[in-house]
C-alpha cells in the first residue's frame, strides 16, 4: 500500500479512474440516491482496487462484461477524515460496475425540505463535493490527482429539473434503456430498474467530456428557472422572478470578465460559463464547479460586487480546474493563483483602487491567520502536511493571501510583462494535470533565469509566518481608511462626508483594521451613526457583528442570532460562533451559541454543521 493522498485510500500500484458513468435516481421522500457507478481504469487490473466512500451502502459489485459478481469488502469503521475503505478484488478487470445507495448523512448533499426553500413547494438538493466529500455521492479514488471525464443520468420528479457541472444533453420520458450497459434483465435483488420507469419521473442526461478532479463533481436537482446574462452564461436560481432578475442584473458584466480573463490567462476551455444561486444554506460564497459556479445568494447585494466573488470562481476555471494540486497539501497552488488571477480580473474591471482595497483586506485577513495559527505554525506554510488533518477543519486564508503574496512578489520581480507571459505558459505546459509545489518551482527556476538568487522560493513555500519581502498594498485609498481606522482607537469617529463615496469593501476594510475589541458604547455610538448592523452586505453585518461579539456588546446578539439562522455561509458562521466562545468564562455566551446552533443545524449543509461542532468541541 502506497497512498498518494493523506486523504484518500486511493494506492499509487493500482490504476486510476478515467472515465465515471451514474445512473441516480433521486428519492426526496428519504433523502437518498439509489444509484449505479460503472468505473473505467487505465488498464486493465488484477487484485485488491482501493476506492473512497463515505456514508454509501453497497449493495454488490458486478463485472459489467459478464454481469458476475465480484467480491469486496467495506472497512468495518468509517474514518473520521477519509470515511470508509471499499476494496474490490478484480481479475483482470478494466471497468467495475458499483450499485449502491447514498444515505441522508452524505456529507457532500444537503437536502432541503419544501419549507426550506424560497417557493415552498418542491424540495431541492445539492452537492459540495471539495475537499473529501465527492465519496459521499459515488465510490470514487477521491483525489484529486485522478482526473475523470463522467456521464451521468439523473432520474427526478418532473416537476423538478437539474444542473450539473457538465454538459446537458436532453431531457427524456424515463426507458428501460437508460440503464443499458449498466443492468440486464436477469438483474435482480435491486429494485433500480423497476423504480426507474415509474409514472410522474423524468430523466436528464449530462457529459463532462474534459478530466476533473472528483471534488469538481457537481449537481443541484430543485424548482429550477433562469436567465440569460450572456453569449455563454446564464445565471440560475430557484425559479422565482426576483431572485432571477436580481442576480441577472449582478452578474450581467460577466462576459466582459471572462474576456478580461481570456486575453490574461488565454483561451477559456470549458465552453460554457453559467452561474447557480443556490439557497442560503450554501456552505461557501461561490464553487468553481466548471460550466455551473455554485454561488452563495448573499453575493446579490443590488450593487453588483457580487462580481468579485464571480472572477475568483471564473479565475479558477485556469488556475484550479486545468491545473489543480496534486492533493490538499499544495492547496496554495488552486487558491493562491486564483486570488491573484481574480485580482488581475477586478483590476481590469473595477479600477486599481478598488483591487487595493481587496488586496488590503487580505492583507489584514493573513495576519489574523497567523496570529490565530500562532500555536499550529504548520498551516502557516503554503506546503504543508495534512497528515491526520480534516481540510475542513483547518480551511484559512492562508493558502489565498499567502499565496497571493508570492506570487504578487514575483512579478515585482521580474515586472508584469513577464510575469504575464510566464504565467500564461505555465497554464498551458500543465493544463489538464495535477501537480505538486515543487512542479511548479522547478518550472519557476527553468523559465526565469536567476529567480531563486531574487527570492528565497523554500522560505515562502516551506517556511512559517510571513515573509519579510511580503508587503502590503500602495494606495491613497488604502492609507486613508486604515489611518481613519487608527484614529477611532483614540476616540474619532470617520465624519460623514468622509465616508460618503464608501460602499461595501471599505466599510470592511475600516471595520477590519479597528482594534478587535473596543467600549461597548463606542460600538453602539459608530453604528447609531452608519446602521452597520442592518448592512445589506453580510461581509460588512458581519465584520460588525464580530466587532460586537468581541467587545461584549450584548445589545447586537439579536442581530446576530438572526443572521446564524438566516445564512448558511461558513464565512459567516466561523467567526461568530468562534467569537461567541473562545476565551475563558464567558459561559452565556457560550450557552448562548449552543442554543442558537441547536435552532440552526437543521438549516446547515452536513459540512457546515461539522465545522461548527469542531468549534464546539475546541472551545466549550
Ligand atoms: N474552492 C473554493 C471553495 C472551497 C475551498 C470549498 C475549500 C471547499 C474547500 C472557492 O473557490 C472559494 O475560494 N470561495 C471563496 C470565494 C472568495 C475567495 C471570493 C469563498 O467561498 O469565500
Ligand atoms: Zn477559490
Amino acid at each position: 500500500m502506497a497512498p498518494i493522498d493523506p486523504h484518500s485510500f486511493t494506492d499509487s500500484t493500482h490504476p486510476l479512474t478515467t472515465h465515471v458513468s451514474l445512473t441516480l435516481y433521486f428519492q426526496f421522500p428519504s433523502s437518498t440516491i439509489h444509484a449505479t457507478a460503472l468505473l473505467a481504469l487505465q488498464t486493465p487490473h488484477t487484485g485488491p482496487l482501493s476506492l473512497d466512500t463515505r456514508a454509501l451502502t453497497i449493495h454488490k459489485i458486478l463485472d459489467p462484461a459478464t454481469q458476475t459478481p465480484l467480491s469486496f469488502t467495506l472497512s468495518p469503521s468509517e474514518h473520521p477524515i477519509k470515511g470508509r475503505l471499499l476494496t474490490v478484488y478484480l481479475n483482470n478487470n478494466s471497468s467495475v460496475l458499483i450499485l449502491y445507495s447514498t444515505s441522508p448523512s452524505s456529507s457532500a448533499l444537503q437536502w432541503l425540505t419544501p419549507p426550506q426553500t424560497f417557493k415552498k413547494i418542491h424540495p431541492f438538493v445539492y452537492t459540495q463535493c471539495q475537499s473529501v466529500h465527492a465519496r459521499s455521492v459515488f465510490p470514487c479514488q477521491d483525489t484529486p490527482a485522478a482526473r475523470i471525464c463522467y456521464s451521468a443520468k439523473l432520474n427526478l420528479p418532473r416537476e423538478l429539473s437539474a444542473v450539473m457541472s457538465a454538459r446537458h444533453c436532453d431531457r427524456h420520458d424515463p426507458v428501460g434503456t437508460d440503464l443499458d450497459g449498466v443492468l440486464t434483465n436477469e438483474e435482480s435483488g435491486f429494485d433500480l430498474k423497476s423504480l426507474w420507469c415509474e409514472e410522474g419521473r423524468i430523466v436528464e442526461a449530462f457529459v463532462m467530456e474534459q478530466p476533473i478532479p472528483p471534488y469538481l463533481f457537481a449537481f443541484a436537482v430543485g424548482e429550477l428557472g433562469f436567465r440569460e446574462v450572456g453569449p455563454r452564461t446564464r445565471v440560475y436560481s430557484e425559479a422565482v422572478d426576483g431572485v432571477l432578475d436580481a442576480a441577472a442584473r449582478e452578474f450581467a458584466g460577466t462576459e466582459e470578465m471572462i474576456r478580461q480573463a481570456e486575453r490574461l490567462f488565454g483561451e477559456y476551455e470549458w465552453e460554457r460559463f453559467d452561474l447557480l444561486v443556490l439557497p442560503p444554506s450554501f456552505p461557501y460564497g461561490g464553487m468553481e464547479n466548471p460550466r455551473m459556479v455554485f454561488l452563495t445568494p448573499t453575493v446579490i447585494k443590488g450593487d453588483a460586487s457580487g462580481a468579485q466573488i464571480v472572477a475568483h470562481e471564473l479565475a479558477h476555471s485556469w488556475t484550479g480546474n486545468l491545473i489543480t494540486n496534486k492533493n490538499n497539501e499544495h492547496f496554495w497552488l488552486n487558491e493562491g493563483f486564483t486570488t491573484y488571477a481574480e485580482r488581475r480580473i477586478f483590476e481590469v474591471v473595477q479600477g486599481e483602487d478598488i483591487a487595493a482595497l481587496n488586496i488590503g483586506i487580505g492583507w489584514r485577513g493573513l495576519n489574523e491567520e497567523v496570529e490565530r495559527f500562532k500555536d499550529n505554525m504548520e498551516f502557516t506554510k503554503l506546503k504543508n502536511n495534512q497528515e491526520g488533518v480534516d481540510p475542513d477543519d483547518m480551511y484559512s486564508r492562508v493558502p489565498y493571501e499567502k499565496g497571493f503574496q508570492f506570487l504578487w512578489r514575483i512579478e515585482h520581480q521580474i515586472g508584469r510583462p513577464a510575469f504575464d507571459e510566464f504565467l500564461k505558459k505555465y497554464i498551458a505546459t500543465f493544463k489538464f494535470k495535477s501537480i505538486d509545489t515543487d512542479t511548479f518551482l522547478d518550472f519557476l527556476k527553468a523559465n526565469v533565469h536567476g529567480i531563486e538568487k531574487g527570492i528565497d522560493l523554500q522560505l515562502w513555500t516551506e517556511g512559517t509566518g510571513i515573509p519579510p519581502d511580503a508587503h502590503e498594498p500602495v494606495s491613497n485609498l488604502y492609507v486613508k481608511i486604515t489611518s481613519l481606522a487608527n484614529d477611532f482607537k483614540l476616540g474619532r469617529m470617520p465624519r460623514e462626508d468622509e465616508v460618503a463615496s464608501w460602499k461595501g469593501q471599505e466599510w470592511e476594510l475600516y471595520l477590519k483594521n479597528l482594534p478587535r475589541a473596543v467600549e461597548a458604547s463606542q460600538v453602539l455610538a459608530l453604528d447609531a451613526r452608519y446602521r452597520l448592523s442592518e448592512s445589506k452586505d453580510y461581509e460588512v453585518k458581519v465584520a460588525f457583528l464580530q466587532l460586537a461579539i468581541s467587545s461584549r456588546c450584548r445589545d447586537y446578539y439579536g442581530e446576530v442570532e438572526k443572521t446564524l439562522k438566516d445564512v448558511g455561509r461558513m464565512k459567516y458562521l466561523r467567526p461568530l460562533y468562534s467569537g461567541l466562545v473562545q476565551g475563558p468564562g464567558n459561559e452565556e455566551d457560550k450557552f448562548f451559541a449552543k442554543r442558537v446552533f441547536a435552532e440552526a443545524h437543521e438549516c446547515y449543509h452536513p459540512i457546515a454543521q461539522g465545522v461548527v461542532e469542531a468549534i464546539f468541541a475546541k472551545h466549550v
